[in-house]
């Protein structure tokens, strides 16, 4: 089995870290900084015996090297700077996925592609379109950081432990994200049950702050260490055939109201992709907000091609 991460920079590098060191497949990772890539690989390829793996990690700018990947991964990109907005760098990272898509394409046409790069959205859109794979064939990593980052918001609030937290994060990638307070859960009981509806909102708004918070503090750069550990998590479900329920940005054809655009709504992962869309009875006001991501977004990609 092979993954394939196309982008060796902070997230790349550490997603493919954590591929190899959980034993889940064999790792190349490609970037346009062919330097970049190689050192990269030698490294990770040294540690394999402390580490205790026999995965092998090869760094490439070839894309002839991701061919029979099961997923290919794209992190290639600009990262975000302080005081620049996920749509800052749209027209940047399009253009980056305007090259590196059509490539994955040629070279591994039976992988299942996921989007790291950011503005999410607009590129799993894009993506998506540049393919022509099926939808169930391309999925963006968005829900599952968000998720995190609100358990592990919720947690410390709360002083329990990370692991009695159930997190769920819809919408789009961005501010615009949306915490589900009512499908929380902390130690099986809702969370707008135990915190009152102030306290929800103020967890919600500090999950949508928290990219930018860490740009904020990090100077340069922006999150991986969360981003690559989400990634990560949905390749072990596609690669394990897990058919977990993750939130994760899909294409949606009539789920939730939404005609022909991806956004970030409940799913079933497996080793088939994006095996079902889960509908949650939203409230109103969620539902509206979902509804509307999804048109801009939309717009948004369409207007790029
Ligand atoms: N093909 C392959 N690699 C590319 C290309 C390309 N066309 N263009 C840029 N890259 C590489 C860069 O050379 C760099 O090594 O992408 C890498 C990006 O790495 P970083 O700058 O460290 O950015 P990172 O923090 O990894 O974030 C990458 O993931 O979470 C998102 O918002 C984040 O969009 C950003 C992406």
């Amino acid at each position: 089995m092979k993954v394939s991460v196309i982008g060796a920079g902070n997230v790349g590098g550490t997603l493919a870290q954590r591929i190899a060191e959980a034993d889940l497949a064999d790792v190349v990772l490609l970037d346009i900084a062919e330097g970049i890539a190689k050192g990269k690989g030698l490294d990770l390829s040294d540690a394999r015996y402390v580490a205790g793996h026999n995965r092998r990690i090869l760094g490439t700018s070839d894309y002839k090297d991701i061919s029979d990947s099961a997923v290919v991964v794209v992190t290639a990109g600009l990262a975000r700077k302080p005081g620049m907005t996920r749509v800052d760098l749209l027209k940047k990272n399009a253009a980056i996925m305007q090259t590196v898509i059509p490539l994955i394409t040629e070279k591994a046409p039976d992988s299942i592609i996921l989007i790291v790069t950011n503005p999410l959205d607009i590129l799993t859109n894009l993506a998506l379109k540049l393919s022509k794979f099926s939808p169930k064939k391309v999925i963006g990593m968005g829900g599952v950081l968000d998720s995190s980052r609100f358990a592990n918001l919720i947690a410390e609030h709360l002083d329990v432990p990370v692991t009695s937290v159930e997190a769920m994060v819809i919408g789009a990638h961005s501010k615009g994200m949306i915490p589900l307070t009512g499908f929380s859960k902390v130690a099986g009981k809702l969370l707008s049950n135990i915190v009152s509806a102030e306290t929800c909102m103020e967890l919600a708004h500090a999950t949508a702050q928290r990219g930018a918070q860490i740009v904020a503090s990090l100077g340069q750069g922006s999150a991986y260490y969360a981003p690559s550990a989400a990634a990560c998590s949905m390749v072990r479900a596609i690669i394990k055939d897990e058919k977990t329920v993750v939130p994760a940005c899909v294409y949606c054809h009539g789920e939730y109201s939404i005609e022909d655009a991806c956004i970030g709504v409940p799913v079933r992962i497996g080793a088939q992709g994006v095996e079902e869309i889960i509908e949650l009875d939203l409230n109103p006001k969620d539902k509206e907000t979902l509804i509307n991501s999804a048109q801009s977004v939309k717009e948004a990609a369409s207007n790029l091609l």
